[in-house]
Formats: structure tokens, sequence, C-alpha cells
């Protein structure tokens, strides 16, 4: 079982490129099942969820090859119409090949997901939505089975979700009348799918807006797409930047994708140089306590939640975090505590008092942003933090560790 070492107290500074987004790229692949021929997709990032969706594409029929960040995708004859629950458990991400499905074939059978790390996360959102679509369907023996194709209709989600929003964009973007989505998700990578889906033939309204209209067509073409910058890893690297003083640079995103995040870094004592498509980070004082609540984009992301939490542990003073979209998001909490970390869960609500010093643990990652954020704590910890289970950061970052390395970080992977 692989681990990382991390070595702290050691300056960062200089330059890293972020990767193309992982939440874009997941669903940019399921989309690509919609038009029979060849789709590219360009800056996919190399990580194992990456991995993942290509065995749920190539398990449906489609050859998947990948050359450097591109992925040639080869949709023309599908096989199957089943994401069994082997592939699903092991990334929940999986099941937005129902709508792609439910477009191209009008039938789908995609197992449900269970529970995961960090709370229940139900999917009676993208099922109801269907339905209200005209697409039949049942759930029976752990799995999803859907029949028909979407017939334009009014919907209104209950909450703005990402999966559930992709799902209908995809399934009414290849089928009958006009649907419009009312309480969308706006997260970027909504408008990088439209973007795609737009590309292949669609038309589509509104995207990255709470109401998208879409008219479906007969057909949709394969096309030739680049996946939008990670902001979620651009954010991670600028909390290693403020956390270690800077300054880093963190490249190859749009920082208008982050703008809740720039500002608590600022309010916490960063200074921050903004491009068009990078960020500056530098920090000269101590770090300022900042509360923090999350929430569907526009508001601060939950998958910034922990290595913010991180940044906090060694503020000069008091603050709050408030975990709003998932449920079970602080198993984090325990593990930085054993780090020399204050921190208290009441609820939904993470009560942080800054201490002076973070020490180095053996620590455990829950999942893919807490075992980055326990990484980001040892850099600043005393002595050597060991983070165990590092197959959740492989998840998501790519060469996480070089990218770290690169900017004089003392981490390796044993
Ligand atoms: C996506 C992201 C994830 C991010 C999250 C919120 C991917 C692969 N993952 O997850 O990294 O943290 O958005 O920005 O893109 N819910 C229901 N019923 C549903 C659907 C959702 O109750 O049918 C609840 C979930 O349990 C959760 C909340 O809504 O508490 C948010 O879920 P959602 O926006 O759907 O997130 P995901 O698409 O799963």
């Amino acid at each position: 079982m692989r681990s990382i070492v991390v070595t702290g107290d050691r300056a960062l500074s200089g330059e890293v490129r972020v990767g193309g987004a992982k939440n874009s790229a997941l669903k940019l692949m399921a989309a690509a099942l919609l038009a029979p021929g060849v789709s590219v997709l360009r800056n996919v990032p190399d990580i194992s969820d990456v991995t993942v969706m290509t065995e749920v594409l190539e398990h449906l029929g489609a050859t998947v090859v990948r050359t450097d960040h591109a992925l040639s995708i080869d949709a023309t004859t599908l096989t199957g119409h089943e994401a069994p629950y082997e592939l699903v458990a092991r990334m929940r991400a999986s099941t937005c090949v129902l709508g792609s499905l439910v477009g191209r074939l009008g039938r789908a059978h995609v197992a449900m997901p269970g529970g995961c790390n960090i709370g229940s996360r139900k999917v009676d959102i993208h099922i109801a939505g269907l339905m209200q679509l005209g697409v039949e369907i049942t759930t029976e023996h752990g799995f999803i089975d859907a029949t028909g194709r979407a017939r334009g209709a009014h919907v209104m989600l209950e909450f703005p979700s990402v999966g559930a929003t992709e799902n209908l964009l995809m399934a009414a973007s290849l089928g009958s009348g006009t649907t419009v989505i009312d309480n969308a998700a706006r997260e970027p990578e909504i408008a990088d799918l439209a973007a795609l889906l737009s590309a292949m033939g669609a038309r589509i309204d509104g995207a990255g807006t709470p109401t998208i209209t879409i008219e479906g067509v007969d057909a949709l073409h394969p096309a030739d797409h680049v996946v939008i910058g990670d902001r979620i890893e651009a954010g991670t690297f600028l909390v290693a930047g403020a956390l270690c003083e800077g300054p880093v640079t963190v490249r190859g995103f749009d920082p208008s994708h982050l703008e809740i995040v720039l500002t608590k870094l600022r309010e916490s004592g960063a200074s921050l140089d903004v491009g068009a498509d990078f960020v500056t980070v530098r920090r000269t004082g101590p770090v300022r306590p900042v509360d923090v609540a999350t929430l569907p984009f526009p508001g601060f992301p939950t998958d910034m939640q922990a290595q913010f939490m991180t940044l906090m542990a060694i503020a000069d003073g008091d603050c709050v975090i408030t975990e709003n979209v998932f449920e079970n998001r602080f198993m984090f909490a325990d593990e930085i505590a054993r780090m020399g970390a204050d921190v208290r869960i009441e609820a939904h609500h993470a009560l942080i008092r800054g201490v002076d010093a973070l020490s180095g643990a053996p620590v455990r990652a829950s999942d893919l942003r807490a075992g980055a954020a326990l990484v980001l704590a040892g850099l600043v910890a005393d002595g050597e933090t060991v983070v165990t289970d590092v197959h959740h950061i492989e998840r998501g970052y790519e060469d996480f560790v070089g990218k770290l390395c690169s900017l004089g970080a003392d981490v390796r992977t044993v």
C-alpha cells in the first residue's frame, strides 16, 4: 500500500499548471456516447477516476484510446446498456451514463451508488427528473432501469444537483420537444458539458444559469473538445501557497470559476495577483480566521472545504466552517486533530480554534479532498506526516507529489 510522506516546514515557491477538470472530464466522456463516431477530448487528466470511466465506456462497447492527455472515444457501436455495480461502486460518478444511454439507446440499466465517505448521496432527483421527461424508471435489485427517450417537459429540481442536471442535460439533448430545467446547477462543469453537447449539435440555452432550455434533436455527431482547467486542483495549490507563504503561481484554469475561494483567501491574509488563466498567491502576515459556508456554485465549493480547514487550523483566532452540501463531510476533522488542530464538530458546523503549529503524525485519507488537505497540513507541520490510503488522492490529482516537489516541498510516495 502506498503512502505519502511529507516533511514539513519547507518554503514553497514557483509555478504549477493544473490539469483538466476531473468533474468535467468524466461527464464529457459519458456525453461522447451520444454520437456514433469518434469524439476527441483534450486536456483530460491522467487520474484513476478517468481510468474507471474508461472501463465503464468500454463495458458499454465504446473504444477509448489515450494519447498523452487526449482521449479518442469511438462510440460507433454500443453493445450494452448496463453500468455494473462493480464499476459504480468504485466510482459514483459512473451514474452519469444514465442520461447519455437514455439519449442514445432509450435504455439504461445502472447500478445504484451506495453510500460513500462524505454522506449518503441519493439519486432521487436524477430519477424524478427523468420521469418528468417521460422516461419510465424502475429501481429493483439495486439497479436503476430506464426505458424510453426524453420528451420535452418543465422540470423543477428540488436542489441544484450537479449530477442530476448533467443527466437531464444529456437525456434531453437527444430527445423530442423542449425541456426546461429550473433550479439547475450552475457549476462551470455544467457549462463545459453544454459546450461539448452544443458542438455535437445539441440545442442548449442558459447552461451556467439556473434555467436551462434544451430543444431535443434526433441525432448528434462527434466533436473535438478541450476540457476546462480544474478549479479545485487550482484551489488546492493556492491553499498550499497561502499556507507556506509562497509566492506560488497556479496556471491553467479560469480564476472566475474560483471567485469566492479567492475572496476567502484574501480575507485570510493572502495577497493575490489574478490573471486570465493564473493566480499568484503570497502571504506575509499571519493567517486570519475566516468563516466559510459551503454552497452550490457560485457559493464556496464543498470540494475546497477540507483544504480551507487546514489553512484555518493555523489561523490567528477562531472561525466556523459550515458544510451545507454533504451530510458527513467532516471525517477529515478527526485526522487533522491528530496533527494538533483544535476542531470541534457541532452538527454541520466545524468550530476551529487556530493553533500556533501542527505536528506531523500518521493520518489516513478518508476521501479525495480530505487526502489532499492532509498532505497540505503536512507541509506546515513540525516533523514527518505519513498519509495512508493515497488511492483516494490519485482519484483526482495527477502527479500531486511531483507538482508539490516542483514547488520545493519535501514530499514523496513510499
Ligand atoms: C458533484 C461533484 C462533487 C461535488 C458535488 C457538489 C462530480 C463527479 N462530483 O457531485 O465533487 O462535491 O458535485 O459540488 O462531479 N442529492 C440528493 N438527491 C439527488 C442528488 C443529490 O439528495 O438525486 C444531494 C446529495 O446527497 C448531496 C447534494 O445533493 O448532499 C449535492 O449533490 P450533487 O450536486 O448531485 O453532487 P454530485 O453530482 O454527486
